[in-house]
């Protein structure tokens, strides 16, 4: 059997550094090679979005953001989670053999509660429908950033508890992280985040990401003065778009001193203009395009279903359920 590969993101806002580099680069890279599922995480950004009108514009915008990024929605299957409900099914499975102490201890959770998040079971069993989506396509790598690592062993958990009780069904996931981009820094050095307000958004227009850039935040280290690159957010976020040439030329001028952080952030700036400039037109090109956006996701909805739809059975069958359903 093929190598499968899923991952999904929150539509809760613009993407960002973060998202890119964590995530999506290793999307491009794996849908060359695998058998890719990757969709919009539409049930998941209920946990804390309530506005149906920006709700439905965030979906369009990850989705349009994915196909300006080139994800090929011939190569792989792309969907929203929202026309997928079965994924509400399998988690219920999952949620019966899902001990309470498990998602006690999820990192996500509770930093969420301690942001003031309402602790709500919807926000609580976050990780049990994410487990459902990455056992309902029997994925074996999730490619995701640092932050989502817990999760994903979670579903590992999961899934292995699932077989152990109704026989060998699932295939256990892992996680699969570049170290490199693990944890993108944002603009205050603390991770990228939309919830900590430190993202560089990847269509910005060329105004306001010059003000992003520029605003990083950076020691007071004279221009003169020799600096460490490796602890400056301005030198990782570059490092992340650079070749190894030019990663290790940007690490002797620091190191060298008589270089200021100033022209780091130009030199960061027109890599960021190199690799995201030209796609900022294709994703309004896409967003202007709403029935072909649709048929894209609507198509997507097909094949994800055409997949999960006979594990379901499957598992139906295991549990005792369903028969009548047939
Ligand atoms: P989300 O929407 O928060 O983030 C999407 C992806 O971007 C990665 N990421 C980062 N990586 C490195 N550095 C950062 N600063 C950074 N910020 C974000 C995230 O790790 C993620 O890979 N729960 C998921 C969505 C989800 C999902 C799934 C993912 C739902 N079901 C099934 C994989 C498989 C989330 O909230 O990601």
């Amino acid at each position: 059997m093929p190598m499968r590969v899923l991952s999904g993101i929150q539509p809760s806002g613009a993407l960002h550094l973060g998202n890119y580099f964590g995530a999506i680069r290793q999307f491009l890279d794996l849908q060359r090679d695998y058998e890719c599922h990757f969709f919009i995480a539409s049930y998941h950004a209920l946990t804390t979005q309530r506005d149906p009108a920006t709700l439905r514009e965030n979906i369009r915008d990850v989705a349009a953001s994915y196909l300006a990024l080139g994800l090929d929605p011939e190569r792989s299957v792309l969907f929203d989670q929202a026309d997928l409900p079965e994924h509400h099914e399998l988690a219920w499975y999952l949620s019966v053999i899902c001990s309470v102490g498990l998602l006690q201890r999820a990192h996500s959770y509770k930093d969420k509660i301690a942001r003031g998040l309402e602790a709500s079971h919807g926000l609580f069993a976050y990780p049990v429908l994410m487990a459902a989506d990455i056992l309902m396509y029997n994925a074996d790598r999730v490619p995701v950033g640092q932050d989502q690592k817990q999760h994903v062993e979670i579903a590992r958990d999961l899934a292995i508890r699932f077989n152990n009780e109704w026989g060998e069904i699932l295939r256990v996931p892992e996680p699969y992280i570049l170290p490199r981009s693990a944890v993108v820094p944002g603009l205050d050095g603390a991770k990228m985040s939309k919830s900590y307000g430190n993202t560089i958004d990847l269509f910005l227009e060329p105004k306001p990401m010059r003000k992003r850039v520029m605003g990083i935040i950076t020691d007071s280290t004279p221009v003169e003065d020799p600096k460490d690159p490796d602890s400056c957010t301005v030198f990782i976020l570059y490092s992340l778009f650079a070749t190894d040439e030019e990663r290790e030329s940007m690490a002797r001028r620091y190191r060298d001193g008589g270089y200021g952080y100033g022209e780091a952030k130009k030199a960061l700036l027109a890599k960021i203009e190199e690799t995201f400039g030209p796609l900022r037109e294709k994703r309004q090109d896409w967003l202007k395009r709403t029935d072909d956006l649709e048929d894209v996701l609507a198509r997507g909805a097909e094949r994800a279903r055409a997949c999960a739809g006979p594990l379901l059975e499957r598992i139906r069958d295991a549990v005792g359920l369903g028969a009548r359903v047939r």
